[in-house]
């Protein structure tokens, strides 16, 4: 407690007193759960429904102190706290099926968009306005304890029109830039800032190990050294000190623990590996980014030889909170606790593993209110400790108060101009140079240049912001054509190329002919997101692409493929036939930053984070397997 002179203490005993019979009569009347009278459960501490600005004394309540130590602030808050204040602020409702009266009823803590979740129309401004809504309503509950608003900014602030998108990871840990991407993180916290989200489940510090899985470009490579390396992505997004900086924004390291070793690349599946495996592969990017301090940790919904990591306390409580002193709060994934028994729906039993496993805010989007009945039951039937709910409420808050919520709680609209703004579009315009990996350049025919006074572009992603951008974009699985503004990369090439250079686009490379200087065929994946790019067959070019590259290859002309995919695709027996191939990964909005590789105003510098398959078949295939691929990890050409 707090050192004051005896007078003084004794003024604030009596105002204590008056205000905490006052607050347990108000309590009991609006039922945020007091005192054990009323259920017989376990000592549950008093619900004292102060409204904020009641002060005891003469000063501010202590948790609402800045000058106080944040471990101060914690403990005094949560000795103000019901059970029901508690309960939700481990609850984590999805945008659409919240009010903000029901914030304010039931004290939620966080709310989330899931991915494509956006307020109409979906601007900046209207996120702002949105998150400030719900903001007022968290604060008007009888605590003022502010929420956190929860996305995925995985590559960009990829949900809001208008935002900067970068390339997504497995083209950062190509660019093997560390510096680059805190740079994003940074850049990505202050278009978040703007329109007040203030936590991002990013950075995902996955090792993809097969690259049939759907979530591999989420992942910076197939060694744990590049996600490690680049857990700098927390530093940009929380700032050298959470809270402080321009923006500071929660980061996330996700998803723990081993969500890139299930078998087959099955997203979600099971992780069939030795612990000295898993230490040894997927557990070091977790500890860089404890080491960074990284505020939040996401479970997966994989499993580890057949336990759910949902449920797993042993890797969350006394691997990742015990062993690598993890002291912020582990959330699970979107209704990931539903899927710990394998059926539909979630169980009392489910909810009390999950919690008890270690896991401090339920991402569960709908049926929160069932949730919090199901918790509050555990607890007062003792199957859930309450210091382990007291636990996970201490580690909320402390993030809460670290981030400044408590004093700044409301979005930050002087950064509105930074959304999508230049000096954002030019960092991602370097990033996507900086990714580019050249595969291959038979008679130097890159870089492109003033001997080429006629080119011919074409393939379905040439000119095609959605599908140079990939999933996460606007919608949680992205999708084809023009879905927010940027730069294509066909834009990009009639950008960069010689003024006198003539630049023709022809969708599937129909009207090629040898009058031609270069044909470059911009083709590759459809956008995907999680299990729906789950690839269990062939990792072949679609039948399209291969089309528009074969009319390419009719005429006498150079046939330059830059391949626009999420991971490694199925190219050997088609590559011979290819003067030149161009791994562009997902680079996002920016373009032109392919061309300024093509036509070499910036040298190709980028080399494999993966291994190339020669076969799909040899999936999985990963440095050091033995295996011979068709280009192995770290792989890269540049410009003589
Ligand atoms: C998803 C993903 C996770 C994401 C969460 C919220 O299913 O697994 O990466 O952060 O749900 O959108």
């Amino acid at each position: 407690m707090y050192c004051t002179s005896g007078k003084t203490a004794r003024r604030r005993v009596r105002a204590r007193y008056r205000v905490l019979a006052l607050g347990m009569l108000a309590a009991l009347a609006i039922g945020t759960g007091g005192g054990s009278a009323r259920t017989g459960g376990p000592a549950e501490s008093p619900g004292i429904a102060l409204t904020a600005v009641e002060r005891a004394g003469d000063g501010p309540l202590p948790y609402l102190d800045p000058s106080l130590p944040v471990e101060k602030r914690v403990d005094d808050l949560l000795a103000r706290m019901s059970l029901d204040d508690k309960l939700g602020q481990m609850t984590q409702p999805e945008r659409r099926y919240v009010t903000p009266a029901e914030i304010t009823e039931h004290r939620i803590g966080s709310v989330l968009s899931s991915g494509g979740s956006a307020p109409s129309p979906n601007t900046p401004e209207s996120w702002a306005d949105m998150y400030d809504g719900m903001q007022r309503a968290a604060l008007a509950g009888p605590l003022r304890v502010p929420l956190m608003y929860g996305v995925d900014a995985v590559h960009g602030h990829n949900n809001v029109v208008g935002a900067t998108i970068f390339p997504h990871n497995i083209g950062l840990g190509a660019a093997r830039d560390p510096g680059l991407v805190r740079e994003i993180g940074a850049a990505t916290a202050r278009e978040m800032a703007a329109t007040g989200v203030d936590w991002n489940f990013a950075p995902c510090v996955c090792v993809v190990r097969n690259d049939r899985w759907g979530r591999t470009y989420e992942s910076f490579g197939e060694v744990p050294g590049l996600p490690s390396a680049m857990t700098t992505m927390i530093d940009g997004l929380q700032g050298e000190k959470l809270g402080a900086g321009p923006a500071s924004v929660l980061a996330t390291a996700k998803h723990y623990l081993g969500d890139g070793a299930t078998q087959g690349g099955d997203d979600r599946g099971d992780a069939r590996i030795s612990e000295e495996r898993l230490r040894e592969i997927h557990l070091p990017p977790f500890r860089a980014a404890v080491r960074r301090g990284v505020g939040s940790v996401m479970v997966s919904y994989s499993s580890w030889n057949g336990v759910k990591m949902h449920e797993h306390r042993y890797l969350i409580t006394e691997v990742l909170k015990g062993e690598l002193g993890f002291t912020g709060f582990v959330v699970s994934d979107y209704n990931g606790v539903d899927q710990i028994d394998g059926e539909p729906g979630f169980t009392r039993d489910e909810v009390a593993k999950a919690i008890n496993a270690g896991i401090d805010v339920v991402m569960v989007p709908e049926q929160w209110k069932k949730f919090v009945r199901y918790l509050r039951a555990e607890v007062r039937e003792g199957d859930v400790p309450m210091a382990r709910i007291d636990d996970a409420n201490r580690r909320i808050l402390t993030k809460k108060f670290e981030l400044g919520l408590f004093e700044k709680p409301m979005a930050d609209r002087r950064q509105a101009a930074v959304v999508g703004g230049a000096d954002h579009r030019a960092l991602a315009r370097r990033a996507v140079a900086k990714s580019q990996v050249l595969l291959k350049n038979s008679g130097d025919v890159l870089p492109l240049g003033a001997t080429e006074d006629k080119i011919l572009v074409a393939g379905r992603s040439a000119d095609d912001i959605g599908r140079q951008s990939g999933g996460w974009t606007i919608t949680w699985q992205g999708e084809p054509g023009d879905i927010t503004p940027g730069t294509s990369i066909l834009e990009g090439i009639r950008e960069v190329a010689d003024s006198d250079t003539k630049v023709e686009y022809s969708r599937d490379g129909s009207g090629i002919d040898d009058s031609f200087d270069a044909a470059i065929a911009v083709v590759g994946e459809d956008p995907y997101a999680e299990y729906h790019g789950d690839r269990t067959g062939g990792l072949g070019l679609d039948e399209t692409d291969v089309r528009t590259i074969e009319r390419l290859q009719a005429a006498d002309v150079p046939v330059i493929v830059v391949l626009v995919s999420g991971r490694p695709l199925d190219v050997a027996q088609r590559l011979p036939d290819w003067d030149a191939l161009v791994a562009s990964w997902l680079p996002g909005t920016e373009g032109a930053g392919v061309a300024d590789v093509l036509f070499g105003e910036i040298a190709p510098t980028g080399r494999l984070p993966v291994t190339w398959q020669a076969d799909a078949d040899q999936q999985p295939i990963n440095r050091g397997d033995g295996k011979k691929p068709l280009f192995p990890f770290g792989y890269g050409l540049t410009y003589d």
